[in-house]
């Protein structure tokens, strides 16, 4: 740009920064409050706020209820020591609504002057796919139900959270897999972690020990508190199968009597 004049080099690169899809201020630290002197056209469309509210004023107006400290506190370290910056933080534009920000502060010194230069994308979308990814890594996690055997014909598994039609069904194939391929003549289900609505899981156990009696192996259920015990009990008819124990220790020692 060396032979354009100074004023159409600026208005070139304005003209870029307000093309960008980043959001770009720059900050005047030995100002009061170190406020914001300039602010690209991206900045204020993604905020709602317009140049004139903005202007004059610290960074610190897009933070609200749910912006992380430690965040904050980062950024603060950051423009205290005077190093480049980068921290993902929930911001609020003008109407409340919150996005991601991902937010990256840098120290430049013009004409022994020093400004903060900031660059904010909006990473919304993006978070909002990890998370969904993570939840349903969470849901396949728990799908897998891990069977663990303790002693050479003695299996357990250990179920956590809820149980759906879906995960029970997974159960059932695993188990029976297991216990066949293992030669398991005890199977332990520990409900330890496991909760449930309304209906209890009573008639699926049912439908497993009867699945594995077939098989020739037996079923007991691990975990059960006195509380849990009154819930299942309730739905139990008199000749249900189904052995109960407070703890795996409880059964095991029934099963090596
Ligand atoms: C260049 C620059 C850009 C900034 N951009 C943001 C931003 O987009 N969102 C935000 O929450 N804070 C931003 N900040 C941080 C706040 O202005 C402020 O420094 C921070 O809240 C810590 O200071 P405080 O404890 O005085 O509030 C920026 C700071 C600077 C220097």
């Amino acid at each position: 740009m060396e032979k354009m004049e100074v004023g159409t080099q600026i208005q070139l690169l304005e003209a870029m920064l307000d093309g960008s899809k980043v959001g770009t201020i720059v900050t005047d630290p030995a100002k009061e409050d170190n406020p914001i002197i300039y602010a690209n056209h991206t900045f204020t469309e993604m905020t709602g706020y317009a140049k004139e509210e903005l202007l004059g004023q610290n960074c610190r107006f897009l933070q609200g209820p749910k912006t992380a400290p430690d965040a904050i506190d980062q950024i603060r370290q950051g423009i205290k020591n005077q190093e480049k910056t980068t921290v993902i933080l929930r911001n609020y534009r003008k109407d409340g609504t919150p996005f991601w920000n991902r937010l990256a502060i840098a120290p430049v010194t013009v004409e022994e002057k020093l400004y903060f230069i900031g660059t904010q994308t909006d990473i919304t979308v993006e978070k909002m796919q990890q998370e969904a990814l993570s939840e349903n890594e969470s849901e396949i996690e728990k799908l897998m139900l891990p069977i663990l055997s303790i002693q050479p014909n003695v299996a357990t598994v250990a179920l956590v959270g809820t149980m759906s039609l879906q995960r029970f069904e997974a159960l059932k194939v695993k188990l029976c897999e297991y216990v066949s391929e293992h030669r398991i003549e005890h199977a332990l289900l520990d409900i330890t972690g496991l909760t449930w609505n309304e209906e209890s899981p009573l008639h699926w156990f049912t439908q497993i020990c009867e699945a594995l009696r077939i098989m020739g192996s037996h079923l007991y259920i691990t975990g059960v508190t006195p509380q849990a015990a009154t819930e299942l009990v309730r739905d139990l008819d008199r000749d249900n199968m189904l052995k109960t124990y407070s703890s795996i220790e409880k059964a095991l020692a029934d099963i090596n009597e």
